[in-house]
């Protein structure tokens, strides 16, 4: 039997994860420790519409002034806007005192995607890759790198926004039950790296033989961008 797509890009991302603050080494059950789906929580936001180089000196700062919820929590406003100037979408900053705050009136992150989607200013994405990344449940994890991949690995050409249901139902079907958040890291990882916006680097891919993108010719032209 051929590897699953799963296995072939888990058995990469053993090899080349990025080693950045926020992880666990490849492999790696989450630790059982209250800070850690705070830290998750902390770096998803702040990736958001910001790149991992400029998160990571914010990451430390933040993670150094308020190492624990309860302690961001405690913050007031003008400490936490003055810790992430510079960092930009100051709506963020402010989302994520007031989901600090509610966190710590519930004792600490809810373990489920249901739960944590409740949380004031989180939104999907953020819900889903918590669940994965803190707690190791399975989560289908899709932002715009991971987009791209599925796009291109089931080379499914309706334009964006349309094609995010089908690229979505495409992503729950390789999305293994262990090993979840390495999965979902995993993705934005190769999306990041090797299945890039414009001259993905196929030779380089662990799924290029699964690939119907490839195989199709111009994988760059996926996903398709919405019509102007
Ligand atoms: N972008 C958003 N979340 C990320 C993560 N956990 N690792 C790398 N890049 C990301």
């Amino acid at each position: 039997m051929t590897a699953s797509i799963s296995d072939n890009l888990l058995t990469w991302y053993d090899k080349h994860a990025r080693d950045l603050p926020w992880r666990v080494p490849p492999g790696s059950a989450a630790p059982n420790d209250p800070a850690w789906p705070y830290r998750v929580w902390l770096s998803e936001v702040m990736l958001q519409q910001t790149t991992v180089a400029a998160v990571k000196p914010y990451f430390a700062k933040f993670t150094a002034i308020w190492p624990t919820v309860e302690a961001l929590a405690s913050a007031s406003d003008e400490e936490v806007m003055s810790a992430w100037a510079g960092l930009g979408y100051y709506s963020r900053a402010r989302n994520l005192l007031k989901c600090a705050r509610a966190v710590a009136e519930l004792g600490g992150f809810p373990d489920t995607e249901t739960e944590l989607r409740k949380l004031p200013g989180l939104g999907d994405y953020t819900a889903a890759a918590i669940a994965a990344i803190a707690f190791g449940r399975r989560a289908v994890v899709v932002d715009a790198n991971v987009e791209r991949v599925v796009a291109r690995l089931f080379a499914i050409d309706e334009p964006l926004p349309k094609a995010r249901k089908a690229i979505r139902a495409a992503a729950d079907t390789i999305t293994p039950d262990a090993r979840s958040g390495d999965f979902a890291q995993a993705m934005m990882d190769l999306g990041s790296h090797v299945c890039t916006s414009r001259a993905p680097r196929c030779l380089l891919c662990p799924l290029a033989e699964a690939c119907a993108g490839r195989k199709a010719g111009e994988p760059e032209r996926l996903p398709v961008k919405p019509a102007k």
